[in-house]
């Protein structure tokens, strides 16, 4: 039976508001670009928007990664034995989630726990999941890592822990921080414990920049919903009509780059930061950087990170890889 969702009570939301506000001075302080962290987009607004960009016909990734656990589960779930309990870093709404729970279900009781620094996503996830016969919820509002160890101490004798890393939410972070983050994923695990990574593989540009920046606007407008949600949190006074939202492919760094430009000169003040500053017109903030990859480097880096690669499963619409890895 699905026990009833519940959440980790102990919300670090008066903590979050202050590192809120000094990552955000941060980021607009930076000498040359200036720049705001992309984990701050997902706010209630953000997180909705988010589930919209997944349903675009343009944004191929969300529907390939569902494709794909869909056929792939049974199988990328058979190779990870024993009893098994689950977390998800950056679970969003878990739409994906779906299939592999079920898959595990058929084996055991679940316990999964999604981890996610939005509230609203994980709301949305346990209604989602919440119904799975066999599966309990148990969401962590929490950063990554925060919310991983406090997964981990759960663990049961025995237990081995599956880590699901969707979505190619790994991109965010720039290469070497990406291979950092697996390191320190990594060190909350033991050996033969195993991380599901989806990552996103490169594909003709113009697929990219369309990914990113549909027609419909929805997805300018979850970049744009950044600076609006600083207007509401933090008492800020950006105008919206003053910006425009940019793609960007960078060659070199194999990245789409979200930006957010400035269409003339303006002094934006954050009241509860205490933070004035100027932008130029033309200028930009940074607001979100996704990878993309080729196979044979998400396997070097999982084994530069303390994995082994146990397969690889590809989707022949949308390039993309599920990566299962277990920690050595
Ligand atoms: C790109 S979305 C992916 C959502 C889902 N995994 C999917 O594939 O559709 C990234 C998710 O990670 C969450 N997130 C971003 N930065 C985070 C952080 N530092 N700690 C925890 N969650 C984070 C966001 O709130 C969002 O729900």
């Amino acid at each position: 039976m699905a026990s009833a969702p519940r959440m980790a009570t102990a919300s670090p939301a008066v903590r979050s508001l202050s590192e809120f506000s000094s990552e955000v001075v941060g980021g607009l302080s930076h000498p040359g670009q200036k720049e705001l962290p992309s984990k701050y987009l997902y706010d209630a607004v953000g997180s909705a928007l988010f589930d919209v960009i997944c349903l675009l016909p343009e944004y191929g990734l969300s529907r390939a990664g569902m494709r794909m656990l869909e056929r792939y589960s049974g199988e990328i779930i058979g190779r990870v034995p024993g009893p098994v309990m689950v977390a998800e870093l950056g679970s969003g709404s878990g739409q994906q989630t779906r299939w592999l729970l079920e898959a595990l279900a058929r084996r055991q009781r679940v316990n999964y726990y999604p981890i996610d620094i939005s509230g609203s996503a994980l709301f949305r996830c346990q209604q989602e999941l919440g119904q799975i016969d066999m599966v309990s919820i148990v969401g962590f509002e929490r950063a990554y890592l925060d919310g991983l160890q406090e997964v981990a101490a759960r663990r049961r004798e025995g237990e081995r822990l599956l880590v699901l890393f969707l979505g190619s939410t790994i991109g965010n972070f720039d290469r070497p921080a990406g291979d950092q983050f697996l390191r320190e994923v990594r060190s909350i695990l033991r050996e033969g414990d195993a991380l599901l990574l989806t990552t996103d593989l490169e594909k003709p540009v113009p697929t990219l920049i369309l990914a990113y920046d549909d027609p419909a606007g929805v997805t300018a407008a979850f970049n744009k919903n950044l600076l609006a949600r600083i207007n509401r949190e933090l008492g800020g006074d950006f105008d919206l009509a003053n910006f425009e939202h940019v793609v960007r492919w960078d060659e070199t760094e194999r990245r789409i780059e979200m930006h957010l430009r400035s269409k003339v000169w303006q002094r934006v003040t954050i009241r509860k930061a205490g933070f004035r500053f100027y932008l130029r017109e033309g200028e930009t903030i940074w607001t979100e950087s996704s990878h993309k990859y080729n196979p044979r480097e998400v396997v070097q880096m999982g084994e530069c990170s303390g994995y082994r690669c146990a397969g690889q499963w590809f989707d022949s619409e949308w390039p993309l890889a599920q990566n299962l890895f277990f920690a050595v």
